[in-house]
């Protein structure tokens, strides 16, 4: 007996609407749940130190254990199986790999057996492995040897030996590849604010080192090339014989203007997608360089790529990767002939959840900022599409919830997670209807999580999971959430 009737639903129409071949799972990434942190000859990455630097984390935790997938993940795949899911977006950590993390540091058998483990665990499961090769963990010994990507010179090199190391392990079982997760964000939350790993910002009362004016943008362009390179050494060496696919998975929520009858306001929430969006894919899937906006207000603090560094950069994604959240009303900060301080990277914008005529963005979360906007996904979608014309993989897309930092065992109550329910429901619905009315070519979905997890800087208080996890506990049990449930219950609804 089915939990859900779709055929007496808003959603009925949408039956059938997605193809047998489209992807749906969960995604998680190694430093959020994997633990194990210096097990079996893994090396220390950026992470481990910002975790294990005090202060750093809000609630002080470490993601030491986190939620033990390391030593817990054939119970992880069980439970997908379960889920229903046909595929597992997942990261592979690049020290556990190759612990200095340099091209001519030794590779850690054991860290690539776990791997291995991994993916043959999920394909005996029937689920399709998806791998990042970077979800923001740097081998540490690279941050000491030469800061990592503030040296593009030396980084480059040792993520393309990396990566090859990746695709000569593992290509022969995996199809499905993204180079970077949110480059965006890395570069951001990193070089300007600061409160993630490497914790560089001018912001000299909180972090020692960094410029934020300049430090994000070399960021943003180290990885777009070693993105780039990695991508033409898979399809000139690797894709022949293994037939895969290979992408970048870029950040994105929708931005639309506080006033919608306000020009300047149009033109800030277009900015916001430019300088959110653009600032990677106009290279990779546009017109191969960065957007005119950003380049206006950065100048030459914005790196610029030589004509042979253009040819290798456009072009160089088979997919457009999309994490996605929720939407902003926006307008200009600084009024029109007004300097623009350096260290504005977000192009010169002031949010509100409301817009001018008082309407709210969406129903809140348990996390200040995200709300439930679906009406933003079903623009997001078009306007990527309508700007790149590239296939879609979504990568990411979930929400918190309220009530669900109690102590084991979660009542029913928690477990009945009706506002993620109402949030994929909504969603997910976009989702069908853009490929079902206009036509948009997309080919995977992926809820943010599997597991409620170690959120960053913010440790263990956003639970973003479709299964509770009690951290407290030795082996972090896991009580599946009703939207699991859900979740298979309304695929099964989509795909014919
Ligand atoms: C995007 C990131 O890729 C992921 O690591 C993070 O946990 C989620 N957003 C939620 O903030």
């Amino acid at each position: 007996m089915a939990d859900f009737d779709f055929d007496d639903s808003p959603e009925a129409g949408l039956k059938g609407s997605l193809g047998k071949d489209f992807f749906w799972g969960y995604a998680t990434a190694a430093p959020q749940i994997e633990g194990a942190w210096s097990t079996a000859g893994k090396g220390p990455s950026t992470w481990d130190t910002l975790a294990h630097t005090p202060g750093r984390v809000v609630d002080g935790s470490t993601a030491d254990d986190a939620c033990r997938s390391y030593d817990f993940f054939r119970d992880d795949v069980a439970l997908m199986k379960r889920y229903g899911v046909t595929a597992y977006r997942f990261s592979l950590s690049w020290s556990r790999i190759i612990p200095l993390g340099g091209k001519d540091d030794a590779v850690n058998e054991a860290g690539v057996g776990f791997y291995s483990d991994l993916i043959d665990e999920l394909l005996k499961a029937g689920i399709t492995p998806f791998v990042t090769l970077f979800h923001w963990d740097v081998p540490q010994a690279l941050e000491e040897r030469y800061k990592s990507m503030l040296d593009p010179g030396r980084y480059i090199p040792d993520f393309v030996r990396y990566a090859r190391v990746c695709f000569e392990r593992f290509g022969d079982r995996v199809g499905h590849w993204i180079t970077y997760n949110e480059p965006g964000v890395y570069a951001l939350a990193g070089y300007a604010g600061g409160a993630h790993a490497p914790n560089r910002s001018s912001d000299r009362a909180k972090y020692s080192e960094g410029d934020t004016s300049t430090e994000p943008w070399i960021v943003g362009h180290t990885q777009l090339l070693s993105h780039a390179q990695v991508y033409r050494m898979y399809k000139e060496e690797f894709a022949p014989t293994q037939h895969g696919t290979i992408g970048i998975t870029l950040s994105g929520n929708w931005s639309a203007p506080y006033d919608a009858s306000s020009p300047a306001d149009i033109a800030a929430a277009q900015r916001a997608l430019e300088f959110e969006i653009a600032w990677f894919a106009d290279p990779v899937f546009g017109p191969g360089d960065y957007p005119a906006s950003m380049r206006a207000q950065l100048g030459a603090r914005l790196p610029t790529f030589s004509p042979a560094e253009k040819k290798l950069v456009n072009g160089s994604s088979d997919f457009y990767g999309m994490n996605t959240y929720t939407a902003f009303f926006v307008r200009d900060a600084v009024p029109p002939g007004q300097p623009i301080p350096p260290e504005d990277h977000k192009g010169n914008l002031a949010w509100s959840d409301t817009n001018s005529e008082g309407v709210s963005r969406g129903a809140e979360s348990d996390t200040e900022w995200l709300r439930t906007s679906p009406w933003g996904f079903a623009a997001l979608l078009r306007w990527i599409w309508a700007r790149y014309h590239t296939p879609i993989f979504v990568t990411e897309n979930g929400t918190t919830a309220r009530g669900e930092h109690v102590s084991a065992p979660p009542g029913d109550d928690v477990l009945n997670d009706v506002h993620r329910i109402d949030f994929y429901r909504a969603y997910v619905g976009e989702l069908a209807r853009a490929v079902k009315e206009d036509g948009v070519d997309i080919r995977s979905y992926f809820g943010w999580t599997l597991l409620d997890n170690w959120e960053w800087a913010k440790g263990y208080t956003d639970r973003f999971g479709v299964t509770w996890v009690d951290f407290e506990s030795e082996e972090k049990t896991r009580y599946p959430k009703r939207s699991a449930t859900f979740m298979r219950e309304y695929f099964g609804h989509l795909i014919a």
